[in-house]
């Protein structure tokens, strides 16, 4: 076993220091079970002034440190990395992906694909991505750049929230659409994470149906993911871990948050769409005094109407003990909808429970409302 993980570490020495200047990119991250977790790094050639250094992003603690490292040492720093206890080992050249998953045994299981990655070397290329705007799979899809970009920031925050997670795990992406997400969350997870992942992308469109899942034979996922047509209220799942929702339309979101503690996920991510419901509904209530200002004018309306929304389903899920947090995943020029609910299930005192419960019931009886979170929770 010792010497299998010995050779797939001498593989992957070889790929990261190859003369030829084939490699791209490679991360290392995960822990080995009973071995402290090493900082997650991110090794890449960089240019600068004209000579190649391979530069290591160590995520450790307060933030990433960037660190360029000359030829003559690179072995060394290579050699120091692949002693380090890592689960997981992605290394993409410009002809190939390894990637390595060392289990809790020690045994190395090595998956090797023919598709590589494009090597820029430009040192003001400063924007790192969990998985390249080039990468074949979102031509794959179909995402245009601004997708793509929307993609990779909600995984980079999905990505931190998760952490060390134990596999297998199931995740669910709800609305999916052309599941641009769950391609490329399917992606990141099984062979950048290299664990041991299913998708399901649930969509309320049977021909969305029909086409994620020919898109998903094609790439060679067949075997790990699969979309069904269904409400997200209503499709039928089995035990769920992580909970993904981009701009799933309207109630969607809170189907998807309902499911997402229902399915009792670890995880729920959810950047919402539109807030219909509780506009229309803003349409309708005469506002508590003197906060008739809010509603009164369309667009304010609407403003008041995302916030309201967000913050109603934030204390609710803060109420039924949810450590909560509210976010932008991406910059608004990207997309207006750019907010994220991160909500994971946790052991919170029960007088913060009731704080929240107390705030959620003044809100909506004040302002006459009656969101679709708590009738699907049956916390009305
Ligand atoms: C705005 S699109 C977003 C699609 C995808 N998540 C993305 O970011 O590209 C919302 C999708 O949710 C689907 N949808 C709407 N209501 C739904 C529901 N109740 N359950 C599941 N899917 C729903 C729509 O058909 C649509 O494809």
């Amino acid at each position: 076993m010792e010497a299998e993980l010995n050779n797939a570490l001498a593989e992957l020495r070889g790929l990261l220091l190859d003369d030829a200047g084939s490699f791209v990119s490679a991360v290392a991250a995960g822990r080995r079970k009973g071995q402290d977790a090493p900082a997650p790094t991110k090794l890449r050639p960089v240019t600068v002034k004209g000579r190649e250094l391979l530069q290591l992003e160590t995520a450790d603690g307060a933030g990433p440190t960037v660190r360029n490292v000359e030829p003559g040492e690179a072995a060394a720093v290579v050699d120091e990395l692949l002693a380090r206890p890592y689960g997981n080992w992605h290394v993409v050249t410009t002809d190939r992906t390894v990637a390595v998953r060392i289990t809790k045994r020690g045994k190395a299981f090595v998956h090797r694909t023919d598709e590589g990655g494009q090597r820029v070397t430009a040192h003001d290329r400063v924007k790192s991505h969990l998985l390249a705007p080039d990468d074949p799979l979102f031509a794959a899809v179909g995402a245009d750049a601004a997708k793509r970009r929307q993609v990779d920031r909600f995984l980079t925050l999905v990505d931190g929230k998760l952490g060390e997670v134990a596999a297998p795990l199931h995740v669910v992406d709800f609305g999916c659409g052309n599941a641009y997400l769950t391609f490329a969350a399917y992606k990141y997870l099984s062979g950048v994470r290299a664990l041991d992942v299913t998708v399901t992308g649930v969509e309320i469109r049977e021909e969305q149906r029909v086409h994620n899942n020919a898109v998903a034979d094609k790439l060679g996922y067949a075997g790990g993911m699969h979309f069904v047509a269904d409400t997200a209220a209503d499709a039928s799942l089995p035990d769920t871990d992580v909970v993904l929702a981009l701009h799933a339309c309207d109630t969607a979101t809170d189907e998807a948050i309902a499911r997402g503690v229902e399915l009792g996920a670890a995880h729920i991510f959810a950047a919402p769409c539109c807030h219909h419901d509780i506009a229309e509904q803003l349409k309708r209530v005469k506002a508590p005094a003197p906060y008739r200002s809010l509603v009164a004018d369309g667009i304010l309306r609407e403003r008041f109407a995302d916030t309201l929304t967000d913050a109603l389903r934030a204390l609710l899920l803060r109420s039924l003990g949810y450590e909560v947090e509210v976010s932008e995943f991406i910059a608004s020029q990207h997309t207006p909808r750019n907010s994220m609910i991160w909500a994971r299930p946790a052991q919170t005192p029960a007088a913060l429970r009731t704080a929240a419960r107390l705030d959620y019931d003044a809100l909506v009886e004040q302002w006459g409302l009656r969101p679709k979170l708590a009738e699907l929770l049956d916390a009305g």
